[in-house]
């Protein structure tokens, strides 16, 4: 798995980054919702590098222009809830995407032992496409290994690019073997602390009920 971890390089996407993580500015469930919108379509942008192009000539009123077009034939897949807005994030950038959805939530089973339960799942074919699995908070990493174990029976992927927001070490560790070797990571930034409960710290908190509000 090659890691492209955003944050290396200073850009726009900092001033992103610090509003999620900010307790005040992540108040605004709008804003907060937007900005991993907006953190979705540059780490878009970014992975488009990586697809095929083919050469195309395309038509303007006043004569012709070869430009090369990806040929990619992209599935988003996200992780529900959390993983809608960064979802939308990579469908404005990616008209032709089809898109995929499985819910991953964490089942108590004893003291700080918790399970990871996949149950909604809709997928289309993913032989041969590249799959973007999007999911917004990489923490241990449990989910993301899950989700791909259930995608994995909807056919094998040509590569695959995992797109998060944000992401501890461990859970980057934790994943790096489990996805086959073309699998790329692009992640807008990375702490290195996961608490007892399996959150990131400093993170920014619980992305999904910031997005859509506490659940019970
Ligand atoms: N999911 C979240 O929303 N936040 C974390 O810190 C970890 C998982």
């Amino acid at each position: 798995m090659t890691i492209h971890n955003l944050t290396k390089k200073t850009s726009i996407l900092n001033k992103f980054i610090a509003e999620i993580r900010s307790k005040e500015t992540q108040k605004d469930s709008l804003r907060f919702r937007r900005n991993i919108e907006r953190i979705g379509e540059i780490l878009g942008y970014e992975l488009s590098s990586h697809f095929n192009y083919e050469s195309e000539i395309i038509t303007t009123p006043l004569g012709e222009k070869e430009i090369k077009l990806p040929s990619n034939e992209l599935v988003i897949c996200s992780i529900l809830r959390a993983g809608i807005p960064l979802h939308q994030g990579l469908l404005n950038y990616f008209d032709d995407a089809e898109s995929a959805f499985i819910s991953a939530y964490r089942k108590k089973t004893s003291g700080k032992e918790f399970e990871i339960v996949v149950e909604y799942f809709a997928s289309p074919d993913l032989t041969g496409k590249t799959l973007l699995l999007a999911d917004p908070m990489l923490a241990t990493g449990q989910s993301l290994v899950s989700v791909y174990e259930s995608l994995h029976k909807h056919g094998t992927p040509k590569e695959i690019h995992i797109v998060a927001v944000l992401g501890s070490t461990e859970g980057i560790d934790y994943i790096h073997d489990k996805f086959p070797e073309n699998t790329h990571l692009w992640i807008a930034t990375i702490d290195d602390h996961l608490n007892e409960k399996g959150y990131i710290i400093p993170g920014l908190g619980d992305a999904g009920d910031l997005a859509f509000g506490t659940k019970l």
